[in-house]
């Protein structure tokens, strides 16, 4: 085995691909959390998926640090951030996870729940600041990504989206995270003329539809949703196309002048590219329940059957792979 100038091992002439051995890792998230599915217990949920990640990770051929995670050291026993993951080996890079993105939905056996991770070389992915919890997003596919600001007002944005994607507003479906914050957004939306698909969680899939142009049961995702979840989102598009902008969102009036005062830059706009600096990334996600992006988990007596999708940034390949585990002969 020989490196390459970007970290990544070569056999013989064939480039190693470190997202089919993640696809492993997101399996092995989504068929232990998927035991517990409409179970309601939530805890239960996480924590079978972060137990089985972090096993699987490490039998991953890297050595990765958790840049997003399950969070800070002291609350998080596994996968926080700064944990280093892989075997050690060749190539250093930074690694985000998100166990579980619908822990709720699994606990409560909904659609849409997803395990998740993505690798970038070391030091490329967007570490958000201690304090920051949530972003406000606005994610498009190709044909409009160059006719979204995240500044413009919504029924602007919209105009821009349609007229790049040669449609009447009217054809547009924009999808809203249900939550009562986005009550403004959603007015808006409506008095624009849009469609509206609001979903209870899951905003990785939610950004990642939006800018699937084969997939154009959405065309635009926006709202507020996790910060670890865009910088996710964000590794999938760099690999898809599109577009995601992104805005640090402080909760309260207190947690933007502590933000402020900690030298936060509150105003700036993240692009896909600002979260992943490097086109070196690979994506993976694993359906723990049934939904448009993936189907759930179907165990079968005798081990059980999984649907992922796995991308790769340097070729753009999105690959969907069903697997069949057999864990009893
Ligand atoms: P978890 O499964 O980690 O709870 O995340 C679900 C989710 O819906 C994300 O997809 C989204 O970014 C975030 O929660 C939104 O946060 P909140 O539920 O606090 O509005």
């Amino acid at each position: 085995m020989q490196s390459n100038t970007n970290g990544f091992e070569r056999s013989g002439t064939r480039e190693r691909n470190l997202g089919l051995e993640l696809v492993r890792v997101t399996e092995a998230a989504a068929y232990a959390a998927g035991r517990f599915m409409g179970r309601g217990d939530k805890e239960a949920v996480d924590q079978a998926a972060v137990d089985a990640m972090r096993n699987a990770l490490d039998g991953v051929d890297m050595h990765g640090t958790v840049v997003i995670g399950e969070g800070e050291k002291d609350e998080a026993p596994m996968l926080f951030i700064g944990e280093e993951v892989g075997n050690g080996l060749a190539p250093d890079v930074d690694v985000a996870v998100d166990p579980v993105d619908g822990t709720r939905l699994t606990a409560l056996g909904l659609p849409g729940a997803i395990a998740v991770v993505a690798v970038a070389d070391r030091g490329t992915m967007f570490a958000a600041p201690p304090g920051v919890f949530y972003m406000r997003k606005l994610a498009v596919g190709r044909a409009a990504a160059a006719a979204i600001d995240l500044e413009a007002p919504i029924a602007e944005n919209l105009a821009r989206i349609a007229q790049a994607r040669d449609v009447p507003v009217q054809d547009i479906t924009v999808t809203i995270l249900d939550r009562t914050r986005h009550q403004e957004i959603i007015d808006e939306v409506r008095a624009a003329g849009a469609r509206i698909r609001l979903i209870t969680d899951g905003d990785v899939a939610a950004a990642i539809q939006a800018a699937t142009e084969e997939y154009k049961a959405v065309d635009v995702y926006m709202g507020i949703g996790g910060a670890p979840e865009a910088v996710l989102a964000a590794a999938a598009l760099k690999c898809i196309g599109g577009q995601m902008l992104c805005q640090i969102w402080p909760r309260t009036d207190e947690e933007r002048a502590k933000l402020a005062a900690d030298g936060v830059d509150l105003k700036r706009i993240y692009t896909v590219d600002d979260l992943i600096t490097t086109n070196n990334v690979s994506f993976a996600a694993t359906g723990i329940t049934s939904g448009e992006l993936l189907k759930g988990v179907e165990y079968t007596g005798s081990g059980a059957r999984t649907h992922s999708v796995m991308m790769r940034g340097r070729t753009g390949t999105i690959r969907y792979i069903e697997a069949t585990h057999r864990w009893r002969q």
